[in-house]
Parts: C-alpha cells; sequence; structure tokens
C-alpha cells in the first residue's frame, strides 16, 4: 500500500512538473522529479499538530541528541560575537580549526592527516552536496546501502547521477560488502558511499570490510565516501575511520551529533590531496564559508573539559540503548543487530504488521509515540522496519515503552 502511495506520488510530481513546465514561471526543475520528501519530517509535523491539540507525544522520530550545546562550547560562541567575529572564514575553514580537526584524527585514530585536505562545511549535509558536485558526472552510478541515510540518494540525483542502491541484511551486519559491490555495480559505477555507524541500523564498518571496500574501489577506479558523522557516538572498542586503511578515501564528519551542535550547522569532509583544489573552489561558490561563529565556538570542541561532557552523554546514550533494546525485545520486536554505533534501534515489526508506514500511523495517532517508517531508508524491506531514536530521557523512554505495550497488547497495531 505504502509502496502503491509513494508510485502515485511519483506519478503526480512527473505530471505536476511536466504541466508546470509550461504553465508557470515558478515551477521547480525537472530534476526534482526524482527528489523525495523526508518522511520523518512528516511524522514529526503530525506529531507538533496532536501537542497542538494538547496530546502529549513521545519524540522517538528525531535523529538529533536531546542534550543542549555543551557549556564550554557555548562560551566560545557568545564570546566570538563579543569580539565581533562576524566576518567571512576562508572557504575552506578557520586554520585553527582544520588543525584542532586533524590533531584529532591523530589522537582518535592515530591518523597523521594534513589540514590542507580537512574542508570545514555548513554540517554535514554541506559536505556531501560539495562531493557530489565535485565527483559525480551526469549518468555515473554510486553504490550504497538500502537501508541508509535517505539524502544521500538525493544528492547523487541532484548531480545527474544513479544511486545504485544495494539491499543489505543482518547477515552482513545492514552494511556493504565488496562481494554486493560486485552484484549490484555495472559499467556507470563511479563510486561507493558508505556510513560507519549508520543510519538508520546503528551498525558500523570494521577495519577489514573498510580494507575491502576500499580495495574494490581502487580496483574499479571509483571513489570511496564514507560518511563518519557518528563516530564519537559508538558503542564498541576502537571503532576504525576509514583513514586508517586508506588515505585516498573521502570523509564525511560533523559537530551535529557527538559534538551537540545540530542547530550551528557546521561538519567537516577530508578529501584526497589531488583534489584539495578542487574542493576548494567548489567551497567558495557553494557556501563562501561555513559559519563563522560556529567555527569560533567548535575550536573548543575538543578542549579535554568538553570530551569530559561528552562522554557522559556518550555513557547516557548507552544506557537509553541499554533499556530500550531489552523493552522492545520483549515486547516482540525483531533486533537482529544491537545498536553499535548513533542513536537508532532499527527495529523488525513482523509480529505486529506488514506495513511500517501504517504501524506509525496508528503508533502516533493512537498511542502517542512518534517513530520513523522504513519507508524513510530506501525501498528493501521497507514495510518490515521502523527506526526508534533514543534522543530523549530515560522518563520519556519509560513513558514510551509503557504506551508500547498497550499499543500491542490492543492489536490495532495489526491493522
Ligand atoms: C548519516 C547522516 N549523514 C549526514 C547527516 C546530516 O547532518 P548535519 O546536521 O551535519 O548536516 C545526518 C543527519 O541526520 C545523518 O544521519
Amino acid at each position: 500500500m505504502a509502496n502503491f502511495v509513494i508510485s502515485i506520488y511519483a506519478f503526480y510530481m512527473e505530471f505536476a512538473l511536466s504541466i508546470n513546465a509550461h504553465k508557470s514561471r515558478f515551477s521547480p526543475a525537472t530534476r526534482m522529479r526524482h527528489v523525495n520528501p523526508f518522511r520523518v519530517m512528516t511524522v514529526l509535523q503530525r506529531a507538533k499538530a496532536l501537542e497542538a491539540q494538547g496530546r502529549k507525544i513521545v519524540h522517538l522520530e528525531v535523529g538529533e541528541p536531546d542534550f543542549v550545546t555543551a557549556p564550554p562550547i557555548l562560551e566560545a560562541g557568545r564570546n566570538a560575537l563579543a569580539q565581533g567575529y562576524t566576518a567571512y572564514t576562508p572557504a575552506a575553514g578557520l586554520p585553527q580549526l582544520r588543525e584542532r580537526i586533524a590533531a584529532h584524527y591523530l589522537d582518535t585514530q592515530g591518523v597523521v592527516v594534513s589540514p590542507e585536505r580537512i574542508f570545514v562545511t555548513p554540517g554535514a549535509s554541506g559536505a556531501l552536496s560539495l562531493v557530489a558536485q565535485m565527483l559525480i558526472n551526469p549518468g555515473d552510478g554510486v553504490l550504497m546501502s538500502d537501508p541508509g541515510y535517505p539524502c544521500n540518494r538525493n544528492y547523487v540525483r541532484l548531480a545527474g547521477g544513479t544511486a545504485q542502491l544495494v539491499p543489505v541484511t543482518a547477515e552482513t551486519n545492514y552494511q556493504l560488502s565488496a562481494a554486493m559491490l560486485d552484484e549490484v555495480c555495472d559499467e556507470s559505477t563511479r563510486g561507493v558511499w558508505a556510513a560507519s555507524p549508520n543510519n538508520p541500523t546503528g551498525t558500523v564498518l570494521s577495519r577489514a570490510s573498510l580494507q575491502a571496500i576500499s580495495q574494490w574501489c581502487e580496483q574499479r577506479d571509483a571513489h570511496f565516501l564514507v560518511d563518519e558523522i557518528y563516530h564519537g557516538l559508538d558503542y564498541v572498542d576502537g571503532l576504525p575511520s576509514v583513514l586508517r586503511v586508506c588515505d585516498e578515501a573521502l570523509v564525511i564528519n560533523s559537530f551535529s551529533k557527538y559534538f551537540g551542535m545540530t542547530g550551528w550547522r557546521l561538519g567537516w569532509l577530508v578529501v584526497p590531496q589531488v583534489l584539495v583544489e578542487a574542493a576548494n573552489i567548489l567551497a567558495q561558490n557553494l557556501f563562501i564559508a561555513a559559519s563563522t561563529v560556529a567555527q569560533h565556538a567548535a575550536l573548543r570542541a575538543f578542549d579535554p573539559e568538553t570530551t569530559v561532557i561528552l562522554e557522559q552523554r556518550r555513557a547516557a546514550f548507552r544506557q537509553r540503548r541499554d533499556f530500550l533494546t531489552t523493552a522492545l525485545a520483549e515486547l516482540g520486536f525483531t533486533i537482529a543487530v544491537p545498536t553499535q554505533g548513533a542513536f537508532y534501534i532499527y527495529a523488525g515489526i513482523e509480529a505486529f504488521s506488514s506495513n511500517s508506514e501504517r504501524f506509525c500511523q496508528i503508533l502516533l495517532d493512537e498511542f502517542g509515540v512518534a517513530v520513523t517508517p522504513g519507508t524513510d531508508f530506501g525501498d528493501f524491506e521497507n514495510q518490515r522496519y521502523v527506526r526508534f531514536a533514543f534522543t530523549t530521557s530515560m522518563q520519556e523512554l519509560e513513558l514510551a515503552v509503557e504506551r508500547l505495550r498497550g499499543a500491542v497488547a490492543s492489536g490495532r497495531l495489526a491493522q
């Protein structure tokens, strides 16, 4: 049913765009045809509407930390404003910040990355957009996991490329493997985009997998991009950056998640030396520079006193993960691979429903719990899964579990 609704929507967009192309000077460009909406935003909108009617909603849909940015970073942001740091920075970012990021790679991964290769961007989103525009030609194929972060398909499509979705299952930790890439690639394939930890599955790529995929890319002259935005928010020992195994990979990261700075809009991109000039030219044109105040604030993000706070928060996320994973499993959800990083649980709902969108709608409307349907993250088995984000307090999680118990007992979820 949901796929049917999506097809109707795609047909409608196609139709509306073709009619509008002749009718209105404000009709969206044809490349918009294949950009799909973010369903989690629809869930959020519906949840807010219910709240406006006086309902108490538990939010397990939103992918951003519930903690306010750590005090040392806030203080640095306030100081930057007080000192009048309101002009543009260089396109690649403040040199001091790029050096701090390079030092962070040495401290946490033991790898030397020249600051010259680090570009500070408006969020990881700015970095993804930069990579897509820099590396993808019309007709190029980019392999990526299904399920995966929904915007990636759209960055590729907006650059004229094709997102080549690779279905992944629990058998490979819901991650890509070199063998799978062999099966899905074709002569158009020019790149592989992965995320470790991944959204929505919360699973990571081991060092061996990173190495195998980077070798695969090297043999086929394809670029390899790894989104490491959830690094730091991981619950495994020594999570490897791809830079440990391959100096020529592109790496996405951000101050949004581990550093708790979503609204500051600050991320970064590491490029191979050969792409430094191209990235610089494109950064100048796409966004001139990332936010100056945010960059000054982020200079304190790596300070030991900030790290203490961020590590306490990571421990809180781990506690929430443990609680919610156990509770969901007891209620009958299938959790094939426990969350290894990020703040998501990717749970199978086959015991309750065969329609994840309907499941989420009933859960929200009738039981006041907002979660995201699998349909947001790809096509493969998307009716079988929902994503729980544990970006809320233990108290709220306890309330969510109580409501979920009521929902399961009611039998309504099968409707
Ligand atoms: C995997 C992944 N990459 C990138 C982003 C974008 O993050 P940012 O806020 O840094 O733009 C998100 C946001 O949820 C994400 O989950």
